[in-house]
C-alpha cells in the first residue's frame, strides 16, 4: 500500500455553524473510517484547509467527491505527495478552528490564506508546502469536536 497525503484549501459557501460542522464531520468520519482515511479539517471563516491521508487511489477518490460538495467552492490542491507515515493517525478526521494566534504563529500563512492561488505560492511550491506543514503541525494533538 502506498501512503499518500493531499492538502487543499477551499472557500465555504456559507458561514458554518458548529452544528453544520458537526454534521459534516459525523458523515465524513464514518466514510473515512471505512476507507482508512485520516486527516484534519481546519476552518477559519470562510476558509477550509484539509489534509487527507491514506492509500493513493482512495485519497484521490475521496477528494474528487469532496471537491464537488456544494458547501464549498474554489477547491484548490496545494500539494499532494507520498508519505512514510501518517501525521494524523488518530483522527478519521480531526477538526479545529484556526485562531488569529495560529495564523500569526507561522510566517507567510496570513498572506497564503488571503490568496492561496496567487502566483507567488504556485511559483514556490516547496516553500509553500514547508510553510503549510509547519502550520498543520500545530493541530496534530487535538481535535475540537
Ligand atoms: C470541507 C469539507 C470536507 C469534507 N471532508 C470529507 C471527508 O474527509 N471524508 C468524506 O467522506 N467526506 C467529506 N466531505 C463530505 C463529502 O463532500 C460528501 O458530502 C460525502 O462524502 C457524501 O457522502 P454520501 O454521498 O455518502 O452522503 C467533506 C465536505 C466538505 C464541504
Amino acid at each position: 500500500m502506498s501512503l499518500y497525503c493531499l492538502v487543499y484549501t477551499s472557500i465555504a459557501n456559507q458561514k458554518m455553524s458548529d452544528d453544520n460542522l458537526k454534521d459534516l464531520l459525523k458523515k465524513s468520519r464514518l466514510k473515512n473510517e471505512r476507507k482508512n482515511v485520516t486527516g484534519m479539517l481546519l476552518y477559519l471563516d470562510p476558509f477550509f484547509i484539509q489534509i487527507l491521508e491514506g492509500e493513493e487511489a482512495i485519497v484521490n477518490e475521496s477528494f474528487n467527491i469532496i471537491k464537488q460538495d456544494s458547501r464549498h467552492h474554489k477547491v484548490k490542491i496545494i500539494y499532494k505527495k507520498p508519505i512514510e507515515e501518517r501525521s494524523f493517525p488518530n483522527w478519521t478526521m480531526g477538526f479545529n478552528k484556526i485562531s488569529d494566534e495560529n495564523v500569526e504563529a507561522v510566517e507567510g500563512f496570513s498572506d497564503f490564506l488571503q490568496r492561496p492561488t496567487s502566483d507567488f505560492f504556485s511559483d514556490s511550491p516547496s516553500e509553500t508546502e514547508k510553510m503549510l506543514e509547519k502550520f498543520l503541525d500545530m493541530f496534530k494533538h487535538e481535535t475540537l469536536f
